[in-house]
């Protein structure tokens, strides 16, 4: 059954989708069957892997308030082994109307069947940048949060009551919930500053935070605008280099073993500097269209 995993900080464009989109896509680019839930109205998830709202009608709002089945709002993806369930405008609004819903913090968990677990290795929840009733849903869902730090000056302002918040839904509401780790993001080698911030939230989290760093990096702004996540737009950039270290310690920490298609998937994280093994081998997991582009 799939592992459920929230990614969230109520602070505003700290790379929470970035990190959901390039997380998923790097662990389905691997082999891995992914669903990847966009819970925010900004549906910056969804953009991210080129779906836009007038494609589909069905979306979170509907599994949120009138309890359509998840099977009924799932699309496929142009990526293999990702799958979307997409967020739409009306999330704003669904905000206030679940309010007044039984089991108003329950409602994802429900949805989150078995069947819906059993059709993947990993369930990604992308929320909005606040802790309301669509957050405390995806906690009230998850096994796990990850949470993106940004490297800034005031980077744990907020994350205590980050952390007090989900210290409550396990009381509460979900008593399998943990921290599954903290990532810190926008990095940048140059400025002593980032140094300083990084040392103080490992003196923090020590081991929860992870080695990998993930810089600022041109590409991971980029791609999203392509309707791509990075390693499909430009594999052999930075951004994509750090999102597959990334997904390579998500996979040790949850201690997954490789499957078979992982193992081709490994090889070509392992190697990505190689172009004639990407190209001749992995046809299968990059169209050639992308390829062209990861060479500029
Ligand atoms: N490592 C990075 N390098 C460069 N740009 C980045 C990086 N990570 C994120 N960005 C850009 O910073 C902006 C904010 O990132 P993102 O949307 O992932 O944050 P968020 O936490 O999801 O924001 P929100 O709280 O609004 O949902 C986006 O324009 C994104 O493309
Ligand atoms: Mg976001």
């Amino acid at each position: 059954m799939g592992k459920i995993v929230a990614i969230a900080n109520q602070k505003g464009g700290v790379g929470k989708t970035t990190t959901a989109v390039n997380l998923a896509a790097c662990l389905s680019f691997a082999g891995k069957k992914v669903l990847l839930i966009d819970l925010d109205p900004q549906k910056n998830a969804c953009s991210g892997l080129g779906v836009y709202e007038e494609t589909y009608q069905i979306s979170a709002v509907d599994v949120l308030l009138n309890e359509t089945p998840v099977t009924d709002a799932i699309l496929k993806t142009s990526f293999n082994n990702l799958d979307l369930l997409p967020s739409s405008s009306d999330l704003v609004g669904a905000e206030v109307i679940l309010t007044d819903l039984p089991m108003r913090e329950q409602r994802l968990k429900a949805a989150l069947n078995k069947t819906v677990r059993d059709m993947y290795d990993f369930i990604f929840i992308d929320t909005p940048p606040s802790l309301g009733l669509i957050t405390i849903n995806a906690f009230g869902a998850c096994h796990s949060v990850l949470v993106p730090i940004q490297c800034e000056y005031y980077a744990l302002e907020g994350v205590s009551s980050l952390m007090m918040t989900i210290e409550t839904v396990r009381e509460r509401l979900n008593s399998r919930i943990e921290l599954e780790g903290i990532v810190m993001t926008m990095a940048d080698k140059r400025t002593n500053l980032n140094q300083q911030v990084i040392a103080e939230v490992r003196e923090h989290f020590s081991e929860k935070v992870y080695r990998t760093l993930i810089y600022r990096n041109i590409t991971l702004a980029e791609a999203p605008s392509f309707g791509k996540p990075a390693i499909f737009y430009n594999i052999r950039s930075v951004g994509s280099n750090c999102y597959i270290s990334l997904t390579k310690e998500f996979l040790e920490k949850n201690s997954q073993a490789p499957k078979k298609a992982l193992s081709r998937g490994q090889m070509i994280i392992d190697i990505q500097g190689s172009e004639r093994y990407i190209q001749e081998s992995h046809r299968d997991f990059v169209d050639s269209s992308i390829f062209e582009k990861s060479k500029k």
